[in-house]
């Protein structure tokens, strides 16, 4: 895979054709990429003529509504690709017209608005007149009513991503822009009731939005918090920021150093927290969430590698939840959250157990599924999230993207390669559902939406990253080299072995 995508960043007419891309895209473009591009181009959304979003989902049969909607989260893979391909200007328009968006919110009686949460998706509405109007949706209509915490977050990483591609930071210091983005981060870095540097979010408020025991604070959306608070960097520095920008990094410190040691799982851990002593009170203490070594599940002492590690789910008072959740994992693996030692006991851990995150599609979202009473008091008994399906223990061919950057960044090819060919092969075929079922993933998924878009655009973003590792970097995905706080350099072959 060494053929570079025969991109450029030169924009054509953004209404020039139905395609949103120049053609061929790969020297040697299969038949399954040249579907997913299909797919994409298919799913385009217009406003007066210009595209500015992706669909979720063109299956008619969609259980709900809202698939023809484009979300935040499914956008992101696919504004990447806009980004390497030549069409820049496509997700400069999203950014500016989702923050458009915020005045939509609708006041809920006897709460203030919260000024920087952006819309979980939108949709473009045709009226009579033929006249167009966005309607966004804030988690008041989502199934569920879930808050979209991570929109925000993926709006600040795919800002960075623009101004790092193009140069452009005239649009990030637009008084729209720096506003937008000095309310996002006040917002996550308002105090509150607690006493951790991590972000305290309800129940399914990112990419599982359902009832799933992802309540407190889950893994994903610290990973997406540090690429957030990363974001501060593009303020400008005057009188009215510079205690944001100064508080911004100073959390970021706390919050890399707090996931780096409390997070962490291995063996040498897991010893300690089977044998905690507990009910502890003052500073000087082992066990500092007062965990009962009773917690730890059956299954984790089997699993966990003998040279591997990886982030637990969450972390909170008496409380670790020992699943592994992929997403967060790998966007931690990517951006240096992880130290470079810990990526690359995570990848020993993707490869010694392959067959159970990986399987017949990468990745599995959440290993292992929760079952029978757990089952019921976690998900509220639903139907969609039995053990092995969807949420809990699918697998979701999004996530080859993220497992790809992961694996590049912690100098696993091998892996990235691996994993993109397992999911080449089924994904056209099986018309691109959004999940798969199954211990290993085999099944389509019993209640999966065909022709999904992140699906393909997943594939095609994990493509380019392999085709060209250093995307990654102009896409402001890795730590910049001296950036960190407490790092000291970014990317994988830079960073520091051990620098804990
Ligand atoms: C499901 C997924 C969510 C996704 C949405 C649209 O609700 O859980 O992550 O954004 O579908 O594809």
């Amino acid at each position: 895979m060494n053929e570079r995508p025969s991109s450029s960043r030169a924009t054509e007419p953004l209404h020039a054709s139905r395609h949103c891309f120049a053609q061929p895209r790969f020297a040697d473009e299969s038949a399954v990429l040249a579907d997913a591009y299909r797919l994409l181009d298919d799913a385009v959304i217009r406003y007066q003529g210009h595209p500015v979003g992706t669909m979720a989902s063109l299956d008619p049969r969609a259980p709900a509504e809202n698939y023809r909607d484009c979300f935040v989260r499914d956008f992101v893979s696919a504004a990447f690709l806009m980004l390497l391909e030549g069409r820049s200007d496509v997700v400069r328009e999203f950014l500016a017209m989702i923050l458009r968006m915020r005045g939509q919110q609708e006041e809920l009686e006897g709460q203030q608005v919260a000024p920087g949460v952006l819309p979980a998706s939108f949709r473009v509405v045709t009226l009579d007149d033929g006249s167009e109007q966005l309607s966004a949706d804030f988690g008041d209509r989502a199934i569920g009513r879930v808050a979209p915490v991570d929109s925000m977050m993926w709006w600040a990483v795919l800002l960075r991503a623009y101004v790092r591609f193009t140069g452009d930071t005239a649009f990030a210091h637009t008084p729209e822009v720096q506003r937008g983005l000095r309310m996002i981060l006040s917002l996550c870095l308002q105090s509150r009731f607690e006493v951790f540097p991590t972000l305290l979010v309800p129940d399914g408020s990112f990419m599982i939005d359902r009832r799933m025991g992802v309540n407190g604070h889950p893994l994903e959306i610290q990973a997406l918090f540090d690429m957030t608070l990363r974001a501060a960097d593009l303020l400008t520095i005057d009188e009215g920021s510079h205690w944001l920008i100064d508080l911004a990094r100073r959390r970021r410190g706390v919050l890399r150093d707090y996931v780096r040691r409390y997070y962490w799982l291995d063996l040498d851990v897991l010893n300690e927290v089977h044998r905690f002593s507990t009910e502890k009170f003052g500073h000087d203490v082992d066990n500092v969430f007062n965990i009962y070594p009773e917690s730890i599940p059956e299954w984790v002492a089997d699993w966990l590698p003998d040279d591997g590690g990886y982030f637990v789910g969450n972390l909170g008072p008496g409380r670790i939840d020992f699943r592994f959740f992929s997403q967060g994992n790998f966007l931690a693996t990517t951006t240096g959250l992880a130290t470079a030692e810990q990526g690359g006991l995570l990848m020993h851990t993707v490869t010694e157990r392959w067959d159970d995150l990986v399987g017949q599609m990468p990745v599995k979202l959440v290993y292992p599924p929760v079952r029978g009473a757990e089952w019921r008091l976690m998900t509220g008994s639903d139907p969609k999230n039995v053990p092995w399906s969807y949420h809990n223990g699918g697998n979701w061919p999004v996530l080859v993207w993220p497992m790809v950057a992961a694996a590049l960044v912690a100098d696993r090819q091998d892996l990235g390669e691996r994993a993109f060919r397992v999911a080449e092969r089924r994904l056209m075929a099986d018309n691109w559902p959004e999940y798969y079922d199954g211990r290993h993933g085999r099944l389509i998924g019993r209640r999966a939406n065909l022709h999904q878009v992140w699906s393909a655009t997943g594939l095609l973003l994990a493509r380019h990253l392999l085709a060209d590792p250093g995307r990654l970097v102009e896409l402001a995905l890795t730590e910049d080299e001296d950036s960190a706080p407490g790092n000291g350099r970014g990317g994988s072959a830079q960073r520091e072995q051990g620098d804990d």
